[in-house]
């Protein structure tokens, strides 16, 4: 009885880990719309839109929620975040981070 709870416990701690941890691979197919601005590593060359390829995760990720809900305002990334889901964002927040940066050699 008891592993069966705890058994259970431990699936929805999984579960729930699996739902919000970003998939960077399903990342990559949802950002062609960001290319268009970012660039498609995240890196693009004009200096109007920010360089987001390298950048942490959990940067990129609050960023996005905060424009969803508000809290950080522009026109222009309000209009994308609007369709997204926290799925979405957190894909979008990992397949960004696993691009190389623009000034720091990483992995
Ligand atoms: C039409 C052009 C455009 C498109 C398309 C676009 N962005 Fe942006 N993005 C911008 C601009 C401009 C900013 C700077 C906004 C600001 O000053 O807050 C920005 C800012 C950001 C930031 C914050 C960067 C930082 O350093 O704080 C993130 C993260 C981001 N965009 C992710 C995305 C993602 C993910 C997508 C695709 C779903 C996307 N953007 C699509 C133009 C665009």
């Amino acid at each position: 009885m008891m592993k069966k709870i705890a058994f259970a416990a431990l699936a929805a701690l999984v579960g729930m880990s699996a739902a919000h941890a970003g998939d960077a691979a399903k990342g990559k197919e949802k950002s062609a719309a960001c290319a268009a601005c970012h660039g498609a590593d995240g890196n693009s060359p004009a200096p109007s839109f920010p360089r987001i390829g390298g950048q942490h995760e959990d940067y990129l990720l609050q960023a996005l929620h905060a424009y969803k809900k508000g809290t950080r305002k522009n026109a222009i990334m309000g209009a994308q975040v609007g369709a997204l889901s926290d799925q979405d964002m957190a894909d979008l927040a990992a397949y960004f981070a696993s691009q190389a940066g623009p000034l720091v050699t990483r992995r």
